[in-house]
């Protein structure tokens, strides 16, 4: 396929792994549309891809200020074909220490902002006859991480969700799947060690991975990448897992 003849969005897509999701996305037949909250960040990555791409400042929380990058992206290239949904946020900190803003943020960005996005690009696949939806979820919502609780339940909530859409839109041509990292060196992972449970925490998760690293964005990227091809045209509802061997869920 010709270069720049698919569109993508990619939420979270300024930095860390929605960054390397971008930059193959670019590298592949893709417009990106770069939908961070980190608007600078967004515009510079934009400019520096080769191709024509955007770089737009946007709140996944907000159904309002999706629904307008959304149209934005309509406007300039009149089709979305691939939705990335990679925005997310956590801290660990065990539950009984967490309160309810902590709850409603996690929750807010993890999984009401994949609701939030969902929403406002269903439309136009269903007319268009056809989408792919990829959703960043996590290992821990699949076997539970100590001091990520809430976050888990966030991420378990976007697997549930995910499945259940995939059916509700497969007669659409519309394909639902979700990527679930184990531990991968991004910012985000730079930030949790800021704190000593945090610290300790990534140490003890890198000691129980059998290939004993953590994972790179570009190994993610290159799993999305996959799930968006025609090669994985029969694969919808499942959840892949990059996690080095960390867990091996059925
Ligand atoms: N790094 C890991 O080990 C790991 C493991 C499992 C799952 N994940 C998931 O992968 C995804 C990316 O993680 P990362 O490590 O690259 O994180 P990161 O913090 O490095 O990057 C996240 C990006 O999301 C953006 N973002 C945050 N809140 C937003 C909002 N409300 N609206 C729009 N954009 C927002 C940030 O600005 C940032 O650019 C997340 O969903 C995360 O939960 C990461």
């Amino acid at each position: 396929m010709e270069q720049g003849t698919k569109t993508a969005i990619v939420t979270g897509g300024a930095r860390g792994i929605g960054q390397a999701i971008s930059r193959l996305l670019a590298l592949s037949q893709y417009r990106v549309a770069i939908a961070d909250l980190q608007e600078e960040e967004a515009q510079r990555l934009a400019r520096e891809l080769p191709g024509e791409h955007l770089g737009l400042r946007t709140d996944v929380t907000s159904f309002a200020s999706v629904h307008s990058m959304v149209q934005r992206v309509l406007q300039e290239w009149g089709t979305i074909d691939l939705l990335v949904n990679c925005a997310g946020w956590t801290r660990i900190a065990p539950f009984q220490e967490t309160d309810d803003a902590y709850w409603r943020r996690v929750i807010e960005i993890n999984y009401l902002g994949v609701l939030n996005t969902t929403k406002a690009v269903l439309g136009p696949m269903m007319e268009q006859k056809g989408g792919c939806i990829i959703n960043i979820t996590s290992d821990a919502a699949r076997v539970g991480s100590p001091g990520e609780a809430v976050y888990a339940g966030a991420k378990a909530a976007v697997v549930a969700f995910s499945k259940s859409l995939a059916r509700e839109v497969v007669s659409h041509n519309i394909r639902v799947n979700c990527v679930s990292p184990g531990l991968i060196e991004t910012p985000l992972v730079e930030e949790l060690r800021e704190n000593e449970k945090g610290k300790r925490l990534v140490e003890k998760m890198i000691k129980r991975i059998p290939m004993k690293r953590p994972g790179t964005p570009e190994e993610v990227a290159l799993t999305v990448l996959f799930l968006a091809s025609s090669a994985a045209s029969y694969i919808t509802g499942q959840v892949i897992s990059v996690n080095g061997g960390m867990h091996m869920v059925d």
